[in-house]
C-alpha cells in the first residue's frame, strides 16, 4: 500500500519563498509525474517528502500516517548521483535493501543490473562509469528498496534518447510487476506523457499546483502512442501551461 498525501506544503529558504502552497495526492499504485520550470522547487518538494528537510507549514502523510520530517518511509533518488565511491555497482545497488530490510538479495540485484544494460560492470566502481551509467545504478538502488513509494528526481536526464526510451519501457515493466506508487520529476513533457497516469504542473516559484492532467493512454503502453494526435494535443496543452500562455 502506498498512498501519499501532500497537504498545503510551504517552504522558504530565508527570504526565498520556494513553495507557496502545494497539495496533491498519489494513489496506491499510481504513477504521477511532476513538471515545472527550473528552480520552481521540484527537488525541494522531493527533499521534503523524503524527510531530508522539513516544511514551514503543511503535512505529508503515507497511508494516513503523518511522516512530515521523517526519513526512511519513501525511496528517494536524488537528482545528483549519490553512489558511494568505495562500493562496487553491485554493492551500491544492494544498499537500499541493506539499510531498510537488513537483508540482501544478490541474485535479484544481478538480474536487474543486467536488464539495465550494465552486465560486466557488477564489480566496477562509480568512477569507472559514465554519468548515464551512474544514474542507472542509483535508479536500480531506489527501485530495489522496499518502500511502497518511489520518488525519482529526473532519473533519466543524463541518458541519450535511445537509452532513455529503453529505460522508460524498462521502468514501466518493473512498475507493472512491482505495483508500487511512483512520483517522478522530469523536464521532458513527452517522458511525463509516456509514463504517467497523471501529470502535475507546477508554476514558477513560489510554486503552486497550476494544473493536474489525467493521461488517457491505456496500459501497457506502446511506443506508438507518441506519434498519435492525442499525444500531440496533450503535449501542446502542457507546454502552454508551463509557459504560462
Ligand atoms: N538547501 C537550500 N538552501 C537554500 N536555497 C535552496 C536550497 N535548496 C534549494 N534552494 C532554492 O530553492 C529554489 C528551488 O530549487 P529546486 O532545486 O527545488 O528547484 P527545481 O525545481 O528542482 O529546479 P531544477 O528543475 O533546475 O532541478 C531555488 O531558488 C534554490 O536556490
Ligand atoms: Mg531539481
Amino acid at each position: 500500500m502506498g498512498k501519499l498525501e501532500i497537504e498545503r506544503i510551504q517552504k522558504s529558504y530565508g527570504d526565498n519563498q520556494v513553495l507557496a502552497n502545494i497539495s496533491f495526492t498519489v494513489q496506491d499504485g499510481e504513477f504521477v509525474a511532476i513538471v515545472g520550470p527550473s528552480g520552481s522547487g521540484k527537488s525541494t518538494l522531493f527533499r521534503l517528502i523524503g524527510g531530508i528537510s522539513k516544511p514551514d507549514a503543511g503535512a505529508i502523510s503515507l497511508n494516513h500516517k503523518d511522516i512530515t520530517g521523517l526519513r526512511g518511509f519513501i525511496s528517494y533518488m536524488p537528482q545528483a548521483s549519490s553512489l558511494l565511491p568505495w562500493r562496487t555497482v553491485l554493492k551500491n545497488v544492494m544498499l537500499g535493501k541493506e539499510i531498510v530490510a537488513g537483508k540482501t538479495n544478490e541474485e535479484q540485484a544481478l538480474e536487474m543490473i543486467a536488464r539495465a544494460g550494465l552486465a560486466g560492470y557488477e564489480h566496477a566502481y562509480p568512477h569507472q562509469l559514465s554519468g548515464g551509467m551512474k544514474q542507472r545504478v542509483s535508479f536500480l538502488r531506489s527501485i530495489l528498496s522496499p518502500q511502497p513509494i518511489i520518488c525519482l528526481d529526473e532519473p533519466f536526464s543524463a541518458l541519450d534518447e535511445w537509452t532513455r526510451l529503453e529505460m522508460q519501457k524498462w521502468l514501466l515493466s518493473i512498475w507493472q510487476q512491482y505495483q508500487r506508487s511512483i512520483l517522478f520529476v522530469t523536464h521532458h513533457i513527452e517522458e511525463a506523457l509516456f509514463l504517467a497516469d497523471r501529470i502535475i504542473v507546477l508554476s514558477e516559484k513560489p510554486a503552486i499546483v497550476k494544473k493536474e492532467v489525467s493521461i488517457p493512454f491505456e496500459r501497457p503502453r506502446s511506443e506508438d502512442i507518441v506519434l498519435s494526435k492525442v499525444f500531440l494535443e496533450y503535449k501542446k496543452m502542457i507546454y502552454h501551461e508551463l509557459r504560462g500562455s
